[in-house]
């Protein structure tokens, strides 16, 4: 296979004209990469996008071809994919308070153009669900809010429509499922492309911890920063240690990646009901 692209977590490789993502065991957080990868985060995260693409198939059509045709090395998570146009809009749904969204609310009490009331937390729900569009920044840029109506002009009325309210269904649909298994799913970044037909397709991954904010339903309290359903423990293992969050991150400990690792794979259980 090709290597076509490296990501924080994922490889993106072509063969035979397809795309076969793969996503590895490595953890970023505070935007470094761990120098410690996490047991099977990459399958646990790869086999939670494969349910959820299923849950969500009435909703959308979406690019996996075979989560089982793919090298042996990767096995259990990769993926082949129909290769995709890829829409240059990352296709974002917040249900609640948090991120970049957070800041753009503290500073124009709106995100993406979107008016919010006065008086949201840190961690509130908000009135319903709102589309966030960003940027498809190139590598090492940040991704910046645009409006609906920058969406309309790059992609034109009907695409901007049919991308907002996919997100949004999809959104809605995977936050209501979660939330009755103990899981917030505060929000969700999603990547369109047309397929070889001209369908419209949902790609990439789709409501994993590394695409959405999950956090534990029971902890949840607006005011505060909240719990990261599976990486909390690393992230505050990590600030703990002294590290400047800019350099080179530090080794975690064993018994770090073994509480880490089990969180990884109580959402994935809560989740989907099975046992991993
Ligand atoms: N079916 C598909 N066809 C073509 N490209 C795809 C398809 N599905 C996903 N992609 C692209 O594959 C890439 C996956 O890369 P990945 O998410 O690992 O890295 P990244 O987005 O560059 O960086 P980051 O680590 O910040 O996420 C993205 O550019 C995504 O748009
Ligand atoms: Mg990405």
């Amino acid at each position: 296979m090709k290597l076509i692209h490296s990501g924080k977590v994922r490889d993106v490789y072509e063969d035979r004209g397809d795309i076969v993502l793969v996503a590895s065991d490595r953890v970023s957080v505070y935007d470094a990469i761990l120098p410690t990868p996490i047991p099977d985060k990459g399958k646990v995260l790869t086999q939670l996008s494969l349910w959820w693409f299923e849950q969500l198939k009435d909703i959308v059509p979406n690019h996996i071809i075979s989560a089982t045709d793919v090298p042996a090395e990767f096995e259990g998570r990769a993926v082949r994919c129909r290769a995709l146009k890829m829409v240059q809009v990352e296709c974002i749904a917040r249900g609640y308070l948090a991120g970049l969204g957070l800041k753009e609310y503290e500073r124009d009490q709106a995100v993406s153009g979107i008016p919010l009331p006065a008086g949201l937390l840190e961690g509130s729900r908000l009135p319903e669900p709102i589309f966030t569009p960003t940027t498809k920044a190139e590598l090492g840029a940040h991704d910046e809010f645009i409006t609906f109506a920058d969406v309309v002009a790059q992609e034109g009325e009907d695409v901007a429509d049919n991308l907002r309210q996919i997100t949004l269904d999809v959104y809605r649909k995977g936050a209501e499922i979660a939330r009755e298994r103990g899981v917030v799913i505060a929000d969700t970044k999603l990547e369109f492309g047309w397929d070889a037909e001209g369908v419209l397709t949902l790609g990439d991954e789709v409501l994993t911890s590394d695409s959405s904010r999950f956090w534990p339903l029971d902890e949840w309290e607006p005011g505060r920063p909240q719990f990261a359903f599976d990486k909390q423990f690393v992230r505050d293992w990590a600030a703990g240690t002294g590290w400047d969050k800019k350099g080179p991150a530090p080794e975690v400990p064993q018994e770090v990646v073994d509480v880490t690792r089990a969180r990884y794979i109580e959402a994935y259980e809560r989740i989907t009901g099975k046992d991993w």
